[in-house]
């Protein structure tokens, strides 16, 4: 495995380094868009790319293009990289991550390993938006690189397994001492949301053999003893003392035995009093067979993933440790198999809940709601301020939404607002829909207190949600994220692996547990 490259920032230029990599801005203005040369050393050669450019050749410093300029040895640097930014009054934070990753590609490509960041260059340009302070600018191209060197090589033999020769650190340079300062306190910040984000994913790729409710359980007491959190694993003798028949009920068919794990991080020196408490809930299914009403095979290894809302809420638990954000934080993750067995729960069956309501399970495969109903139930025994479960509920959320984005519903508008507002700093997208009661209409049944499908596939996700809310005590607000859509192959984004885990959501609920 690969180690992440490590972030400094220094106020000159010391050393011989692999390459420098130098923001260049669009001037839009003409009918040739051309890079605006930078004052200083590289503007001569950003000059005469910009001639080749308007021949419509070479680069014009579009928004996450890149150029790579090899120097042979000349100078500090060996290499130059400019990196597109754009014009700079469309600039964004997310652009900036974008950027980021799509420098992180060309410096991997090249075999490089020290790179210098010019760190002045991103604000030697007029007309940038007010909320882009030069630190935020720098915080986020960091992030796009480091999220972007994400490689998942553990299943890999030889010198594969050792990942690829890439960067290994970036020293961003500047001559303001106030942002040398600030970017010290800073960037271990966006190199522990890189390392949190690394646990996500790399749960989330675990290939179900491996990643087994056992694994994940012992990984959670290995990472818990490391960030300092609480951490309690119960059995699945223990949850058939808490009466966790829904949860238990999906795990029938397995051979591997399901557990639920829970971690606590408190802040330390906040009052008790002034304490608030979010409790984050992770659906863990370590394999979707579907069970009796099994899938097609076609994809179906991609139900690997199908515990990606555990990984992300235990990626969230560890930032929001890392970061020492001043609430509480719940997290408690349901690790349990699908699978068709001769002891498999069957269409028809009915299941005792936690909370003591009835389930009709029509089929087996709409499993997430069903252990979730369970787990949210014992979270709500820790008597939480908020509550928010992240599954990879439905196919349907990706018919609705597409890959773009996550669908998320709740009880509270404000709590759902909270949410969007945390996940628009991370250049995140959620998107709520409604959940209106009469979307339960669907899941009366005849023989139980409901029914955990419709009798058709209209409104699939809220339709969980509906299923879900039954289970939310009165007064607790509550929001579902279902991302089904997020999880993994998430091609749009520089740094996102284009196949696997996105590691999605995981900055965004962290962020959020330091707002609340
Ligand atoms: N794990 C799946 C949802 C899923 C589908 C995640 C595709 C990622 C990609 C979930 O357990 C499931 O099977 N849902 C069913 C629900 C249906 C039976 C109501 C679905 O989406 O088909
Ligand atoms: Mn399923
Ligand atoms: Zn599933």
């Amino acid at each position: 495995m690969q180690n992440l490259p490590k972030l400094e920032v220094k106020l000159s230029n010391t050393g011989v380094q692999d390459a420098d990599v130098l923001a260049v801005y669009q001037d839009q203005a003409g009918k040739n868009k051309k890079p605006i040369p930078p004052r200083g050393v590289y503007g001569d050669v950003v000059e005469r790319f910009g001639k080749a450019s308007a021949d419509g050749a070479a680069f014009s410093g579009a928004h996450g293009s890149v150029q790579y300029i090899r120097f042979g040895g000349k100078g500090g640097a060996q290499n130059l990289l400019l990196a597109g930014f754009g014009a700079a009054s469309e600039l964004t934070l997310e652009k900036l991550r974008v950027a980021g990753g799509n420098a992180w590609t060309k410096l991997k490509a090249e075999k490089d390993r020290s790179v210098v960041v010019e760190a002045d260059a991103f604000i030697q340009v007029k007309g940038l938006s007010s909320d882009l302070t030069h630190s935020a600018m720098v915080r986020a191209f960091a992030e796009g690189l480091l999220l972007g060197a994400y490689e998942f090589t553990k299943h890999k033999s030889g010198k594969a397994k050792e990942g690829s020769k890439a960067p290994t650190k970036f020293t961003f340079v500047t001559k303001e001492k106030g942002l040398v300062a600030q970017l010290a306190r800073e960037l271990p910040k966006v190199e522990a949301a890189a390392e949190a984000m690394r646990v996500a994913r790399d749960w989330s790729n675990e290939p179900s053999n491996i990643g087994t409710p056992e694994y994940f359980a012992g990984e959670a007491k290995k990472f818990a003893r490391k960030y300092g959190l609480k951490c309690r694993v119960l059995s699945e003798r223990e949850c058939a003392r808490e009466k966790m028949g829904l949860f238990l009920g999906v795990g029938q068919g397995a051979e591997r035995e399901g557990c639920v794990v829970v971690l606590e991080y408190a802040p330390k020196g906040v009052s008790k009093k002034n304490l608030k408490t979010l409790a984050l809930v992770g659906k863990g299914i370590t394999f979707d067979t579907g069970g009796i009403s099994i899938k097609p095979s076609a994809n179906m290894e991609n139900m690997k993933h199908d515990m990606t809302g555990a990984s992300t809420v235990m990626g969230a638990i560890l930032l929001a440790a890392a970061w020492k954000v001043p609430n509480r934080v719940i997290a408690v993750m349901g690790f349990t198999e699908n699978m068709p067995d001769g002891n498999a729960i069957q269409p028809g069956n009915v299941l005792v809940s936690r909370a003591g309501k009835t389930v009709e399970v029509n089929n087996t495969d709409a499993e997430g709601r069903l252990i979730l109903a369970d787990i949210l139930d014992y979270a709500q025994d820790m008597k939480p301020d908020a509550v928010i479960d992240v599954a990879t509920l439905t196919g349907a959320v990706s018919i609705a939404l597409g890959k773009l984005c996550c669908g998320v519903m709740g009880n509270d508008d404000l709590l759902v607002e909270n949410l969007r507002r945390a996940a628009d700093a991370n250049g995140e997208r959620i998107w709520q829909l409604p959940l209106w009661d009469e979307y339960f209409d669907d899941l009366k049944s005849e023989t139980a207190d409901m029914r955990n499908v419709g009798s058709d596939s209209y409104g699939g996700t809220i339709r969980g949600a509906a299923f879900l809310k039954q289970f939310i005590r009165k007064g607790v607000p509550w929001a579902h994220m279902d991302i089904a859509s997020m999880a993994a192959g998430i091609s749009h984004l520089s740094y996102y692996p284009k196949k696997g885990a996105s590691g999605a959501f995981v900055r965004t609920l962290a962020r959020f547990a330091a707002d609340f």
